[in-house]
């Protein structure tokens, strides 16, 4: 079977994530998940002690941390300079530096040249998910799908995914998660944006198992066309 290139794109609390993982696994594709690699960068710049809100020292060494994702769907993996970094990368702190840091050009350029390589070794294909992938990382991808859900929708889910001295109230949720939102759309360099040629799917109404079947659909009729 020739490969595929599916581009899942929203902003956060949609799905994406589990979406993306459970699509890659029922199809024997490959699977990234671009936000981690921007987090794993920010957690580096914090970890480092760089000025998070100067694009100009973040620009001068971004090119310094080694960055691997792995791509199972099944055990998603991220290092930075070979230290695993998936915990450290969930923390609020790097989740209210993250649009800074990904705002930045330099930034954007290296990681994008990640991306590419990485979707480009997936010998079966891959879903790739992210905010500007359709867009501008894989223009050319086969599916391409952008998640929408409610903005209250949307905090409940994030709500539910954070434990213990992380967790806040729905409300601070729903607000951190519009903060950031409107600063990835609003950004010069590549923002959360929907292709002219994706499938919008509001996921406000629909259970995680039907966002998975419709795009598991859409990816199977993208493949009989060919
Ligand atoms: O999907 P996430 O919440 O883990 O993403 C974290 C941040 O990374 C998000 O607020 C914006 C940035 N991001 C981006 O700019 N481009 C992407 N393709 C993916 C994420």
């Amino acid at each position: 079977m020739e490969s595929v290139i599916v581009a899942i794109d929203g902003p956060s609390g949609t799905g994406k994530s589990s979406t993306s993982r459970a699509v890659a696994a029922e199809l024997g594709l490959s699977y990234l998940d671009t936000g981690a690699q921007y987090r794993a960068i920010t957690w580096w710049m914090l970890t480092n002690g760089i000025d998070v809100d100067d694009p100009g020292a973040v620009a001068a060494v971004c090119g310094k941390p080694v960055i691997e994702s792995g791509t199972d769907p099944l055990a998603p993996a991220i290092s930075v300079d070979g230290a695993d970094a998936a915990g450290p990368i969930r923390t609020r702190e790097v989740t209210s530096k993250v649009s800074a840091v990904s705002a930045v050009p330099e930034v954007r350029t290296r990681i994008t040249e990640l991306q590419r390589a990485i979707a480009a070794a997936a010998e079966k294909g891959i879903v790739v998910e992210g905010r500007d992938i359709g867009t501008t990382v894989l223009p050319g991808a086969d599916v391409k799908i952008f998640l929408t859900a409610s903005p209250e929708a949307r905090a409940a889910r994030r709500s539910g995914e954070l434990k213990g001295k992380e967790a806040a109230d729905l409300a601070s949720t729903r607000e951190a998660l519009i903060r950031r939102d409107a600063a990835d759309s609003s950004r010069k360099a590549s923002p959360l944006a929907k292709a002219d040629d994706a499938v919008e799917v509001d996921t406000t109404d629909l259970t995680l198992q039907q966002v998975i079947e419709c795009v598991v659909a859409l990816v199977e009729e993208k493949r009989a066309a060919r």
